[in-house]
């Protein structure tokens, strides 16, 4: 099957692959622009919005590669976790010795997407030594009331990056023991003027999932809308001038 026939026939939506879906704020974003989701997690998640595998995110990518089933999909996106950024230690992250020296799930993780032969997306984990940014998106980009800066790797597919956008002001909270006022809230941690869940839900743009655990680890929607969106008009852009 080519690619152009994992996009569909006629209207049919293309379906994305969200691996490390978490609660699915990636996975909202992609659905919004116009793919069909299907999600994988190691952890029990079922505020996750779409049909999704329970199971270690790099044994199912490999099995649907050497099934032939990961044809079904048009798009792929990876959200692999920082190795502080997560206590699970099983599957690859055991294999890999999690909590222990160094955890790269980014490495295998891009590989395996690059045997897929797929356009796909991969947030760089925080705090990584090397980041490929090949786009960084920021809340104000998008009026949020979050900063939240994320980067992206995009593989097999580019888009010139948006102009980041100067904030309004400051993220609310304590620091040094003094707080400080702002339109922002801080979508991580808990306590020192921290959000509450409901204030993090709407400067998110999450409503499914009231979990802050969740909350905390989730791309806003919006991000992964704009990037599915740019992807898809890519698609188009290639149609066209193949016509
Ligand atoms: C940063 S969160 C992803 C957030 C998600 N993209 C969103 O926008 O909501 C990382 C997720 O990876 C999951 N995870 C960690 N190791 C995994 C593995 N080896 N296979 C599959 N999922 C894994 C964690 O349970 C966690 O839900």
């Amino acid at each position: 099957m080519t690619h152009a026939t994992a996009m569909g026939r006629g209207r049919a939506r293309p379906r994305l692959l969200d691996l490390f879906s978490c609660a699915g704020g990636a996975g909202k974003g992609y659905e919004e622009a116009g793919f069909e989701v299907d999600g994988c997690d190691l952890a029990h998640r079922p505020n996750y919005p779409y049909p999704y595998h329970r199971g270690d995110a790099l044994t199912y990518l490999a099995d649907l590669i050497a099934t032939g089933r990961i044809r079904r999909y048009a798009f792929v996106h990876a959200s692999p976790p920082c190795q502080h950024g997560c206590a699970l230690t099983v599957g690859t992250n055991a294999s890999q010795g999690w909590g222990g020296t160094h955890v790269d799930l980014v490495a295998p993780t891009r590989a395996l997407l690059e045997r897929a032969g797929l356009p796909y997306v991969i947030e760089q984990p925080n705090g990584r030594a090397q980041i490929r940014k090949d786009l960084t998106l920021c809340g104000e980009m998008f009026g949020l009331g979050v900063i939240r800066h994320r980067n992206f790797e995009l593989g097999r597919w580019s888009i010139a990056r948006p102009a980041h956008r100067p904030h309004r002001g400051r993220v609310r909270g304590y620091r040094h023991g003094r707080f400080y006022d702002g339109p922002y809230v801080a979508a991580y941690g808990n306590g020192g003027g921290k959000p509450t869940v409901p204030e993090l839900q709407q400067a998110m743009g999450i409503t499914w999932t009231d979990v802050r655990e969740e909350l905390t680890e989730a791309i806003p929607p919006a991000y992964t809308a704009f990037i599915g969106r740019a992807h898809l008009a890519t698609l188009t852009d290639t149609a066209g001038a193949a016509a």
